[in-house]
């Protein structure tokens, strides 16, 4: 048997909130009850973010209230700030994320607040989140590359990392936005976060904008890096980071990971379907 690695299927959240037709709450809830079939430990399917600023999530309580909860899966949620937290926590996410970013730019277009400030404003929402019982992750985005501002520091990204690590993020989750991120420059960020957290507290979240995510999962490997967040079907993108496109499709990182001898614990036959169905509610066949 090879070695367990995770994949952390981010679609339902991260693959649509781009999408500008306005899908119905019933075709997310069955793209997420396929997903629950599919042998996923996580899955993360509401963001509980200022509907002005992403509208297809604002149905975000209605997902989670709609879903049938599978036995040992904990369905996530993204919480920007107080309020996000209270209706995830009405909504009985399992688990919520604190979402920030490496350069000043990105965070000041994606939720308004400069990095200090976003980290201020975090703190009590984790703080609160974990008094509930909730474990709460942090992503960091921008880890390579900025639309804003460009190449970003990897001091930088161990800084924010860190800092969300000391707010109690049982993991934190590093985000190639705009997919950027080439082999060289992943593995120099990821030697500078690794001075400050373990691999074992670590994600790849690696967009596949220049195709080049399959690699970048392989070089994080090789740093010790077993969770990588993935969409089926290859969607999404982030809303305030133009030019970024989907996340590396779950379905291909499956078959990587297999081919080089680890095990996801996942159906590729439900994973196909899901695909399909992501597609389609893209408009795509
Ligand atoms: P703001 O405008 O500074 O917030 O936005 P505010 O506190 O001044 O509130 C403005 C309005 O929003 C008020 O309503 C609030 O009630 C409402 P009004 O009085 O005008 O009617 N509001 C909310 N409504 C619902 N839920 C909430 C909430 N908060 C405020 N939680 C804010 C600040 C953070 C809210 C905003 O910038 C925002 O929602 N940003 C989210 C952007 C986003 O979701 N981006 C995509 C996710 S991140 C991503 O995709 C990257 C990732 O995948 C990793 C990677 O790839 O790198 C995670
Ligand atoms: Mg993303």
């Amino acid at each position: 048997m090879g070695e367990y690695v995770e994949i952390f299927e981010v679609g339902p959240r991260d693959g649509l909130q781009n999408e500008k037709r306005a899908i119905p709450v019933a075709e997310k809830i069955a793209l997420v009850d396929c997903l629950s079939g599919a042998g996923f430990r996580r899955i993360e399917v509401a963001s509980f973010v200022s509907p002005k600023w992403v509208p297809q999530m604002a149905d975000s309580g209605a997902v989670l209230a709609g879903i049938r909860r599978a036995p040992g899966v904990r369905y996530a949620a993204l919480t920007p700030n107080m309020k996000g937290l209270e209706a995830a926590l009405a909504a009985r996410a399992d688990e919520v994320a604190i979402f920030g970013a490496a350069s000043e730019g990105f965070s000041r277009a994606n939720i308004n607040a400069s990095i200090a400030e976003s980290l201020e404003r975090f703190a009590p929402v984790a703080q609160a989140a974990r008094a509930a019982g909730l474990p709460v992750r942090g992503y960091v985005s921008c880890v390579t590359d900025c639309p804003y501002d460009g190449p970003v520091a990897p001091a930088q990204v161990a800084r924010v990392a860190a800092a969300l690590r000391d707010m109690g993020c049982y993991e934190i989750s590093l985000g190639d936005t705009i997919g950027q991120g080439r082999p060289e420059t992943i593995d120099a960020m990821l030697a500078a976060v690794l001075d400050e957290l373990p691999a074992g507290q670590l994600a790849g979240h690696y967009h596949d904008t220049a195709g080049r995510a399959l690699e970048n999962i392989e070089v994080s490997l090789a740093r010790g890096l077993r969770v990588f967040d993935a969409a089926v079907g290859g969607l999404g993108g982030c809303p305030y980071a133009p030019g970024a496109a989907g996340n590396v499709a779950t379905e291909a990182v499956q078959a990587r990971l297999t081919a080089l001898g680890y095990q996801t614990g996942l159906d590729a036959a439900v994973l196909d379907r899901a695909a399909a169905m992501a597609r389609a509610m893209r408009g795509q066949q």
